[in-house]
């Protein structure tokens, strides 16, 4: 396990939701960082089938773009009643014609495949997000840290924080969705603490312990 010695990080990401928790976490750690979409570097197409393929694509891209080390998040919402749809397609199910994302369609999409499934009791909705982290040093050596945040989806979306599917999102021993809390609540985590509730800020924690001593 290799450490994070120096001042600055890509983070390898053109997502602005992913980027605004990343910063949340980082930020307390003093490291500067910037971001893949600040500087302007092209999105590579993602065309793994795990998220660590796809978390090592963009984590690569950004690092070779700059020299720096990267940090690089593949996400995305496992449905156990789906086969584990749409997994590392999470993001491709809210890809409108154009091009652009429609989380509200997405969520729809998920409902509708859960309806036709007929998973219609609590028991039967149950999901995880999963976050793959991969830290990338220019000299092509790479980390990866898991994290994975059980819950169920719900109907209709509640709340309007967070991002992409967390209105249908309720992590498990909560009566609220990651929509209803607020980004602390959300990632459950700071530098030291012992738990964490997102499978972003679970990750998080892994990459700190090993990467940076924390
Ligand atoms: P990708 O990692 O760029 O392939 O995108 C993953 C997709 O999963 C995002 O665009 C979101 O829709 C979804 N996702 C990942 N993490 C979260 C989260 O913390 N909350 C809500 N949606 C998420």
């Amino acid at each position: 396990m290799r450490k994070f010695e120096g001042e600055k990080i890509v983070l390898a990401t053109h997502n602005a939701g992913k980027l605004e928790e990343i910063r949340g976490l980082i930020g307390p750690l003093g490291i500067e960082v910037v971001s893949a979409g600040e500087l302007g570097l092209p999105e590579p197409p993602e065309n793994g089938v795990t998220f660590e393929e796809n978390a090592a694509t963009k984590a690569d891209a950004a690092s070779m773009a700059t020299g720096l080390v990267a940090l690089s998040d593949d996400s995305g919402i496992v449905v156990d009643a789906l086969d584990g749809a749409p997994g590392v397609y999470t993001a491709d199910w809210a890809e409108k014609e154009d091009g652009s994302r429609d989380f509200g369609m997405a969520m729809q999409k998920v409902e509708d495949a859960l309806s036709e499934a007929n998973a219609t009791e609590p028991e039967q909705r149950t999901a995880r997000f999963v976050s793959v982290l991969c830290m990338r040093w220019p000299d092509g050596h790479r980390e990866y840290f898991r994290g994975e945040a059980e819950g169920q989806l719900i109907w209709p979306p509640r709340g309007t924080s967070g991002f992409g599917y967390d209105p249908v999102f309720k992590p498990n021993g909560y009566d609220v969705t990651f929509g209803e809390m607020t980004a602390e609540e959300k990632h459950g985590w700071k530098p030291g603490d012992e738990h964490a509730l997102s499978h972003r800020a679970r990750a998080f924690k892994l990459f700190a312990e090993t990467c940076l001593d924390l």
